[in-house]
């Protein structure tokens, strides 16, 4: 490191982790001091100030910033039984995640005020990692306001919702409140017809979700955007068609993008071997439209990586009836080892780990996902000396399951920070339930939270 790099020294630091340090997509030698929760000072051990606290990092040992998952479904509230705030969070821990932006598909969904506190009644009392809630769009936009002054990351879009009368109006108020408009972007109309057209088996899943829906909704977001002016992000891009349209999206509107892990490494092949598992929306794809979302992984087009972490049980996941079988699953503990393993095959470059931590911080604007002077303390040291095969049933998750089963990974998460404070040492949780704090957006265009 150069001195110049150097922060000036504070006094004394509450804790030092030294070794391989990743600082904005490479890896430095050098030891990062930790203060009152943010990251203090940054530099060469040598030159350290006085520390009550000293780790040194293994050779094989990356020390990575809390990585931010953007998409996430912890449930709670009516459906505990798929997954809770404490499973959830502890699942994302184990992930090297320490901040989750959680979507508002609950039971019942997060569409006012009320429902909103109540998911934060639950979450601060069992979330280990830090988090924010998106709204589900309201019946009336004066309700997003009310939601905003309470605290967002953002307002999420479902198919169904291109259909509501009120769209246009709380996509208004989304611009004024400068809220991210996070889509999932699937044509409704399209998605009734071809449910008619197709056999309701797990293999036409795909067919029954036609990649063209997931164009036609995104061409039309594009559109409101272009109008409104709202910021737009569509998450969970998983064919080709909707790499196109989304890439005329961005250059149209300056919409952001992005894909789950498993549009990264997951074909329809899957389906066949998994059934239900890996039933998720939008489907898993034809192996030419995961080779080019890889491609466009390394052309740099991508905003964020996402988990679509979406637990529900096991029997409902194996039900032999299509239509009973509920689409997700859970990812936030595999999502790191994956992308680990990618660039240990040097298939990627270590640095799309910014889009699994500080890209997706800057666009929900929150404090995270960098290890940098003034940032939060959110850091997790990696074993890459440890090579482990995925076992659904040793997951933390309440769902024990994933169509990931039996891949061989690279790396394993040893020690968890968050906000400073250590919450992992290997399989022992340190923090109490609870320890968790909720964030919402802020940067120079958006709304201020209470
Ligand atoms: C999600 C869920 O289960 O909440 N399911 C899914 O297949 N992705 C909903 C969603 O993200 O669309
Ligand atoms: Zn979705
Ligand atoms: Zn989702």
């Amino acid at each position: 490191m150069h001195p110049e790099r150097e922060s000036p020294s504070p006094h004394s630091l509450d804790l030092i982790i030294s070794g391989k340090i990743y600082v904005e997509g490479s890896l430095i030698d050098a030891a990062v001091g930790i203060e009152d929760e943010k990251i203090a000072w940054i530099g060469k051990l040598s030159r350290a100030p006085f520390a009550e606290r000293v780790i040194q990092a293994s050779e094989k040992t990356l020390v990575l910033p809390g990585m931010v998952d953007m998409h996430v479904h912890m449930r709670d509230l009516n459906e505990s039984d798929k997954e809770d705030w404490y499973t959830g969070t502890l699942s994302a821990l184990a992930g090297g995640v320490t901040f989750v932006a959680d979507m508002p598909n609950n039971q019942p969904p997060a569409r006012n005020l009320e429902i909103l506190k109540a998911k934060e009644e639950v979450a601060s009392k069992r979330a280990l990692v830090d988090y924010g809630f998106y709204a589900g769009v309201p019946f009336q936009s004066r309700e997003l306001e009310r939601m905003a002054a309470f605290g967002l990351v953002g307002l999420k879009i479902y198919p169904e919702d291109q259909l509501r009368e009120e769209l246009v109006d709380v996509l208004r108020e989304a611009k004024r409140l400068g809220l991210l408009a996070v889509a999932h972007a699937e044509d409704p109309l399209l998605l009734n017809l071809a449910g008619r057209l197709e056999s309701n088996s797990f293999e036409s899943h795909s067919l029954r979700r036609p990649a063209e829906g997931e164009a036609l909704a995104i061409r039309r977001l594009a559109l409101l955007s272009s109008r409104i002016g709202f910021r737009l992000h569509l998450t969970h891009l998983s064919s080709a068609a909707a790499l196109r349209a989304a890439l005329k999206a961005k250059l149209k509107v300056g919409a952001s993008i992005d894909t789950a892990i498993h549009y990264l490494l997951l074909d329809s092949s899957t389906v066949e071997k998994f059934k239900g598992i890996a039933k998720v929306n939008p489907p898993l794809r034809k192996e030419r439209d995961v080779r080019l979302m890889q491609r466009a992984l390394k052309s740099g087009v991508l905003d964020a990586i996402v988990t679509d972490h979406a637990p529900h049980k096991l029997e409902e996941k194996i039900a032999e009836n299509y239509d009973r079988v509920p689409a997700g699953f859970p990812g936030l503990e595999l999502c790191l080892p994956l992308l680990m393993t990618l660039v240990a095959r040097c298939e990627v470059p270590l640095s799309v780990l910014e889009l699994y931590s500080s890209s997706p911080a800057k666009l929900l604007g929150v404090p995270k996902g960098r290890i940098k002077v003034g940032s939060d303390a959110d850091l997790v040291l990696m074993d890459l000396g440890e090579r482990w095969r995925v076992r659904g049933g040793d997951m933390k998750s309440k769902a024990k399951y994933t169509p990931f089963e039996g891949f061989e990974v690279v790396g394993k998460v040893r020690k968890v920070f968050v906000r400073g404070v250590q919450a992992l040492e290997d399989e022992d949780v340190l923090v109490n339930e609870g320890y968790g704090r909720r964030y919402w957006s802020r940067s120079e265009n958006s709304f201020f939270g209470p």
